[in-house]
């Protein structure tokens, strides 16, 4: 199928594809759905096979915000960018600032800060040129990688009690160590749990091990790893049928975004008894971070906010579990439900 007909099957609003002759700048922006609001997504730098494969990243990444949205009700839509290219060669400041400008002459349509590969830093850069991205300020009390972290470790700590055990008598495979994975590896550190950890650069996984005395594992063994709890934290589709029936985990909670490499695989988790806690679900402590950054609560407002991950994935275990339905089933029914009523609501209100 062509790239341009999966969008329309998934149903996205726009697609805007950037190409900066003087930079080199190649990005793709999705905006999927904004039904709840206007687009919000992180932007994400790494290399691509092709475009073809960036533009799919982009597709199904910002379909993913649409969902996370509904379910944390956050009054914004799904969108999401992704700029080709590794960001540890790749990234310059030319690059940065034309695809900042050209998130502001988007209008406000969309409205992005970091994700993987563009940290707060780059935020920053990108913050002299657009009003529309967020977590640019290093003095804010709230860091959108760790209120991510907070929220994944409170999904951990309710689907161990859904499983009836508790944090500290975990031990947590952790796929990733960067910006939300070391920070994730430290929270749970701190509550008890035993880690193993695997990341592609050997010095995030050594500052784990020397940190928090994890096992470090290379990053094709992590799949094999003796834990109660494997927890993607880097790229996504890693739930796949390689990979499932190489698990000896009870449960996969992690901060990676679209884990599931098909429904199917939903599915495929759920026959062998594994539980998977809806990574949109689980993930969404750095979109509702933008509640704090735009003032409408405060620091132990947007913590509750967060903490409140936690209960609402064990509900969504509970559910599945009297239903005998794969988790991901009701995360989405929970979705389109929400989607559904705010678009009937849309269609009642009176023309402006
Ligand atoms: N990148 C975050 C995610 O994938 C969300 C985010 C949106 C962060 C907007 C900052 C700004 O969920």
């Amino acid at each position: 199928m062509r790239i341009l007909d999966v969008a329309h099957e998934m149903g996205h609003e726009e697609v805007v594809v950037l190409h900066d002759q003087a930079s080199g700048l190649r990005a793709v922006v999705a905006i999927h759905d904004t039904t709840l609001g206007p687009a919000a997504g992180g932007t994400r730098m790494r290399l691509y096979p092709t475009m073809d494969d960036a533009v799919l990243d982009a597709l199904r990444l910002s379909r993913a915000m649409t969902y996370k949205a509904a379910l944390a009700e956050m009054p914004t839509g799904g969108g999401k960018a992704v700029i080709l290219g590794d960001p540890a060669r790749d990234k310059t400041r030319q690059r940065l600032v034309a695809y900042a400008k050209a998130v502001e002459r988007m209008g406000g349509r969309f409205h992005t800060g970091p994700d993987m590969g563009i940290d707060a830093r780059d935020a920053a850069v990108m913050a002299r040129h657009t009003k529309h991205v967020s977590h640019a300020n290093p003095q804010s009390g709230v860091d959108t990688a760790d209120l991510t972290a907070v929220g994944v470790l409170e999904a951990i700590r309710h689907t161990a009690l859904f499983l009836g055990t508790e944090l500290r008598d975990l031990r947590v495979a952790l796929q990733g160590v960067g910006q939300v994975g070391y920070r994730l590896a430290k929270r749970l550190h701190a509550a008890g749990a035993k880690l193993t950890v695997c990341d592609r650069e050997e010095a995030r996984a050594g500052r784990v091990a020397d940190e928090c005395g994890a096992e470090v594992v290379g990053h094709e063994n992590i799949y094999d790893a003796d834990c109660d709890v494997f927890s993607p934290n880097a790229a996504g589709a890693v739930l796949n049928s390689e990979t499932i029936p190489r698990l000896r985990a009870k449960a996969v909670v992690g901060a990676a975004n679209e884990q599931l490499s098909t429904p199917e695989d939903g599915d495929r988790l759920h026959e062998r008894g594994i539980v998977w806690a809806p990574d949109y679900v689980a993930n969404a402590g750095g979109l509702l971070s933008l509640l704090h950054e735009r003032g409408e609560v405060d620091e132990d407002g947007i913590h509750e906010r967060v903490r409140a991950i936690g209960p609402r994935v064990r509900e969504i275990l509970e559910s599945a579990a009297d239903d005998d339905l794969p988790p991901h089933v009701i995360a989405d029914r929970i979705a389109h439900e929400r989607l559904r009523a705010a678009r009937e609501a849309r269609r009642a209100r009176p023309p402006a």
